[in-house]
C-alpha cells in the first residue's frame, strides 16, 4: 500500500474592492470637532472609502470574490466552500452573507457560512480553509472579509467614526501536494473577558431592535480606543514574536510583514520592536482607514496590483480585533505574481 500522501493548504489569489466614495478627514472636520492634524497624528489616516447606500457588505464581497476567482484560475465550479468574515453582515440574523454572496456571484449548492472574530475575521478563516483543505474535505475554498463599517458608525462619535472605513477583500485558498506552497503556521485566539472594549451592543438577543435601541444609540459601534491600543500593541508583538520563534525565522527575513491596518502608531510600534525596515511593512491605513475584516486581505491586495508581491514570498500576517480575538499567519504567496 503506498503512504498517503499529504495535504497543504496554499494561498492562490488575492481580489479587493473599496468602493468609490472617499470620506477625508477635511469632510470628518465638518462633522465632528476634530482635525485632521489630530486625526493624521493619532491615527495615520488620511481618507477612507464609504458605500453607497444601496452598496451592500454582499455586493462588495462578491466584486473581490469575482476578481479573487478570475486570478486563481481555477473554475467558479470547483470551489466547494464559500466563508465570509464581517462583522456588518447584510442581515443580522439570517440569512448568512456567504450565502447572498454566493448567489450574486453564481455559485450554488455549495456549503457557505459567516464567522464573526471582528478584525481578526480574514486570519480565522484561513484557520478554518487550512483545517477543511488539510482534512481532504475541501479542495478550493473562497474566504471573504468585507465590510460596510459605515452602517454601524455613529457619525457624531469622534472617538470611532474617524477611524473606520468600508471595503473587501477575497481569497482563494487551494490544496496542493506541494509543502513549499503550503501555510507555514497559523495560530489564531480569543479572551472574552475583553468584550466590552469593542462592542455593538444592539441588535441582538440583549437588546432587540425597540425603539429604546434607537433612542440610545446602542446599534453603534462603541471603543475603549486607548485600552485598546495598550492591549494591541503587546499582544501583537508578543503574538508575532512567538510564530517567528517557533519557526526559526529572523524578522529581516520577512519581506511582507502585513499587520491589521487600524492604527498607524500601533503598526509602527509593533514594527520597531521587531526591529522591521520601514520596507518590509505593508501600510494602507492612510487610504483605507480600519476596513475590520477587510483590512489584511485589501493590504496584501495592494501589494500584489503593485508588484511588490511575488510568487513564493513570504507573508506574515497579525490582526488583533473585538471580542477581543488575536492571530497570526506565515505563508508563502502561492498565486501568479502581476508583471509590472
Ligand atoms: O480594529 C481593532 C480595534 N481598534 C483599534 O485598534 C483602535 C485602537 N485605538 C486607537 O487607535 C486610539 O486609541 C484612538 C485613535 C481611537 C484614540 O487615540 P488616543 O491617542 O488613544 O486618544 P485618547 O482616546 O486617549 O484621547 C486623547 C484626547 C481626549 O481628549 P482629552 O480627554 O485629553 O481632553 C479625546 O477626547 O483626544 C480626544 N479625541 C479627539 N480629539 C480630536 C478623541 N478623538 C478625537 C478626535 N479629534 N477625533
Amino acid at each position: 500500500m503506498s503512504p498517503i500522501k499529504p495535504i497543504y493548504a496554499s494561498f492562490r489569489s488575492i481580489g479587493a474592492y473599496a468602493p468609490e466614495k472617499i470620506l477625508s478627514n477635511a469632510d470628518l472636520e465638518k462633522m465632528v470637532d476634530t482635525t485632521d492634524e489630530w486625526i493624521l497624528k493619532r491615527t495615520g489616516i488620511k481618507e477612507r472609502h464609504i458605500a453607497a447606500a444601496d452598496e451592500y457588505t454582499s455586493d462588495m464581497a462578491a466584486k473581490a470574490c469575482e476578481l479573487a476567482i478570475e486570478r486563481s484560475g481555477i473554475a467558479k465550479n470547483k470551489i466547494d466552500l464559500v466563508l465570509c468574515a464581517t462583522v456588518t453582515p447584510d442581515y443580522f440574523n439570517m440569512p448568512s452573507t456567504a450565502c447572498i454572496i454566493s448567489d450574486k456571484i453564481g455559485i450554488r449548492n455549495v456549503q457557505a457560512f459567516d464567522i464573526s472574530a471582528a478584525c481578526s475575521g480574514f486570519v480565522y478563516l484561513l484557520s478554518i480553509a487550512k483545517a477543511f483543505i488539510e482534512s481532504g474535505m475541501k479542495q478550493n475554498v473562497l474566504i471573504v472579509g468585507a465590510e460596510k463599517f459605515s452602517s454601524i458608525v455613529d457619525y457624531t462619535d469622534r472617538s470611532t467614526c474617524i477611524l473606520f472605513g468600508d471595503g473587501a477583500g477575497a481569497a482563494i485558498i487551494s490544496a496542493t501536494s506541494n509543502k513549499e506552497e503550503g501555510f507555514i503556521d497559523l495560530h489564531a485566539s480569543a479572551d472574552g473577558s475583553y468584550a466590552d472594549l469593542l462592542i455593538t451592543p444592539a441588535p441582538g438577543a440583549i437588546h432587540p431592535a425597540s425603539q429604546h435601541v434607537i433612542d440610545t444609540g446602542l446599534n453603534f459601534v462603541q471603543m475603549k480606543g486607548n485600552e485598546i491600543f495598550k492591549l494591541a500593541v503587546k499582544t501583537l508583538t508578543n503574538d508575532v514574536k512567538e510564530i517567528l520563534a517557533k519557526n526559526e525565522i529572523n524578522p529581516e527575513d520577512i519581506p511582507h510583514f502585513i499587520p491589521h491596518q487600524a492604527n498607524y502608531r500601533i503598526i509602527k510600534a509593533v514594527g520597531d520592536a521587531l526591529k522591521m525596515k520601514d520596507e518590509q511593512v505593508v501600510l494602507t491605513v492612510g487610504k483605507y482607514g480600519n476596513t475590520s475584516a477587510a483590512s489584511i486581505p485589501m493590504a496584501i491586495n495592494d501589494i500584489w496590483e503593485s508588484g511588490r508581491l511575488q510568487t513564493g514570498e513570504l507573508m506574515l500576517l497579525d490582526t488583533f480585533g473585538g471580542g477581543l480575538t488575536w492571530a497570526s499567519a506565515l505563508l508563502p504567496f502561492a498565486g501568479q505574481a502581476i508583471n509590472k
